[in-house]
C-alpha cells in the first residue's frame, strides 16, 4: 500500500469519528434544551431532525472524496498512475542507455540502448558484471544509500577507444521500507565529441608547428644575412635560394590549409554540374609536364577518352593534381606513371580494379563507398613505379599532415594535406577513394565519380 492512500484512509476514519462525536453533542444539548423547558418539543425536535441531515451529508462526503485531490479515487489507490505505460515505452525509445538500479545493484529495468550498449542479455543481473568501471558503481552504492545526484565520466581505450558520462539520479520509492531509493542511470556517449575536439586541438597544434618552422628559418637566414654573410656574395645567394623555398613552403601549406576549409565547408551540398573525367586528367597531365620532365618521369594515360561524371571541374582537377603531383614527387627520376579511365563500371568490376597488385600488396578504402548498388562510376587510376607504401601506413594516409617517415619529395616538400583534401572532395561528390600499394614496387591511387543517372537497372551490366 502507498503512503498516500495510507494518510487518505487514515484522514477519512478521523473525520468520521468527528463528525459522529459532534452529532452527539449537538443531540445532548438539545435533549437538555428540552428538559429544562428552554425549548419547545416540535422546536427541538426540527433542530434535531436538521442536524441528523447534515451530519449525514457530511458523513457521506467525507467518505467518498480523497484528501488529497478531491476527486473520486480509483477503487484501487495502489494501481500504477496511468502514464505508467507511456513513461516505459518512452524510456524503451529513448537514444540514449538508461538503467534502473535496485538494492544490491542488481538492474531492474533497462532500455535497448542499454541493452546494446552494455551488451546485456535477456537476463541483465547485477550492474557490476555488465559495466566494470569503479566510479560507476561507487556513485550508484552512494546513491542507493540516498546520497544526492551525481555525474561521473568513465573512459576505455580496449577493445575500442570510448569516453562516457554517466548521470546518476536517485529516486525514492513507496515499497521500499528501511531502503527506499533506486539509482536511474543515463549514459550518454561522448566519444565522437571528444575526438572531435582531440583532432580540432591536433590540428591547431600541427598546423602552427608547420607554419613555424619555415617561419624560424626564414627569421635565422635574415640573422645571418644581416650579420657574418652580409658581405658574402656566394653564401647570400644560396641563402636567399633556401628562404625563397621556405616561403613557397608555406605559402603552400596555406593555400592547402585554405583549400581543406572550403572543401570541408561544402562538403554536405552535392554537385551537380557535368564534367568529363577523361578529358580533365589530360588537363591535369598537360599541366604538370614541367614537373615530369624535370624528374625525368613519363606520364601515360590510358582507357577511355570520354567520362562523364556529376561533379566540380575544379574540385575534379584538384583530385587529379595531387594524386598524380605525389605519383610524380614519390617516384624515382626515368620511371613511368600510367593515369587509366573507366568510363563506366559497377561495383564489382570496381573492387577488382582497386585490387589489382595481386597478393602481397596491401590495400585500403581512404572513402569507402556508402551504398553503391546498382550505381555506375567513372574511375581514374593514377599508378606509379615508386617505392610504394608499407602496408602499415595505407589506411593514415588522408590524416592531416601523415607523411611517411623518410620519404623524400625532393624540392617540393609535402604539406601532408593532400590526400586530406582529396578524400573531401570525393566524399562530396559520393564517390569512393582507395590506394594499394606494394612496397618498393609502386602504388595505385583510385578514384571513383558516380555517373549521371548514376543507377542502372542491373549492377555492374
Ligand atoms: N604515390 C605515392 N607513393 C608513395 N607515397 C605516397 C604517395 N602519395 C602519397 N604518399 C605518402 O602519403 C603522404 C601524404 O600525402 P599527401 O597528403 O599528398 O601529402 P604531401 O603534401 O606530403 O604530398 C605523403 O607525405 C607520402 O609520404
Ligand atoms: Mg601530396
Amino acid at each position: 500500500m502507498s503512503n498516500e492512500s495510507r494518510i487518505a484512509r487514515e484522514g477519512q476514519r478521523l473525520r468520521r469519528r468527528d463528525t459522529l462525536a459532534l452529532t452527539l453533542i449537538a443531540v445532548a444539548v438539545l435533549f437538555v434544551l428540552w428538559i429544562t423547558g428552554a425549548a419547545s418539543l416540535w422546536v427541538t425536535a426540527s433542530a434535531a431532525l436538521a442536524i441528523a441531515a447534515l451530519s449525514l451529508i457530511y458523513f457521506l462526503s467525507v467518505s467518498t472524496m480523497s484528501p488529497t485531490t478531491g476527486l473520486t479515487p480509483s477503487p484501487e489507490t495502489d494501481a500504477p498512475a496511468p502514464v505508467a505505460a507511456p513513461a516505459r515505452e518512452i524510456l524503451e525509445h529513448l537514444p540514449f542507455p538508461v538503467l534502473l538500479i535496485g538494492q544490491g545493484g542488481k538492474i531492474e529495468r533497462a532500455n535497448s540502448a542499454a541493452h546494446e550498449f552494455l551488451g546485456l542479455g535477456s537476463e541483465s543481473g547485477l550492474l557490476s558484471a555488465s559495466l566494470r568501471q569503479p566510479q560507476v558503481l561507487e556513485a550508484v552504492s552512494n546513491i542507493l544509500r540516498g546520497e544526492p545526484a551525481r555525474t561521473v565520466e568513465y573512459s576505455t581505450l580496449a577493445p575500442i577507444e570510448s569516453h562516457v558520462r554517466v548521470h546518476a539520479i536517485p529516486l525514492k520509492t513507496d515499497d521500499g521500507g528501511a531502503f527506499p531509493w533506486h539509482a536511474l542511470l543515463v549514459l550518454s556517449d561522448e566519444t565522437s565529441s571528444k575526438r572531435v575536439a582531440r583532432m580540432r586541438s591536433d590540428f591547431l597544434a600541427n598546423a602552427s608547428h608547420e607554419l613555424r618552422t619555415p617561419l624560424a628559418s626564414l627569421s635565422g637566414f635574415i640573422e645571418t644575412l644581416r650579420g657574418h654573410a652580409r658581405d658574402d656574395s656566394e653564401a647570400r645567394e644560396k641563402f636567399l635560394a633556401i628562404m625563397h623555398d621556405q616561403t613557397e613552403r608555406m605559402r603552400r601549406l596555406i593555400n592547402d590549409l585554405l583549400s581543406l576549409s572550403r572543401v570541408e565547408m561544402d562538403e554536405h551540398v552535392p554537385p551537380s554540374g557535368h564534367v568529363d573525367l577523361a578529358a580533365m586528367t589530360l588537363d591535369t597531365i598537360d599541366s604538370l609536364s614541367p614537373l615530369a620532365e624535370s624528374r625525368n618521369i613519363r606520364i601515360d594515360f590510358e582507357g577511355e577518352r570520354e567520362a562523364h561524371v556529376v561533379g566540380e571541374r575544379d574540385q575534379l582537377f584538384e583530385i587529379a593534381q595531387n594524386l598524380i603531383e605525389n605519383a610524380l614527387k614519390y617516384s624515382t627520376p626515368g620511371s613511368r606513371i600510367v593515369c587509366d579511365i573507366h568510363a563506366d563500371i559497377g561495383p564489382e568490376e570496381l573492387d577488382r580494379l582497386t585490387s589489382s597488385l595481386g597478393s602481397g600488396s596491401g590495400r585500403a578504402a581512404i572513402s569507402p563507398l556508402a551504398n553503391s548498388t546498382g550505381k555506375r562510376f567513372a574511375l581514374l587510376r593514377v599508378h606509379d613505379t615508386g617505392k610504394g607504401i608499407e602496408r602499415r601506413h595505407l589506411s593514415r594516409l588522408s590524416e592531416r599532415f601523415y607523411r611517411v617517415d623518410g620519404q623524400k619529395s625532393g624540392p617540393r616538400e609535402g604539406t601532408g594535406l593532400g590526400l586530406a583534401i582529396v578524400k573531401h572532395i570525393v566524399s562530396r561528390h559520393r564517390g569512393g577513394f582507395f590506394v594499394e600499394s606494394l612496397f618498393e614496387e609502386g602504388t595505385v591511387f583510385s578514384v571513383c565519380i558516380p555517373r549521371p543517372g548514376a543507377s542502372a537497372p542491373q549492377p555492374d551490366q
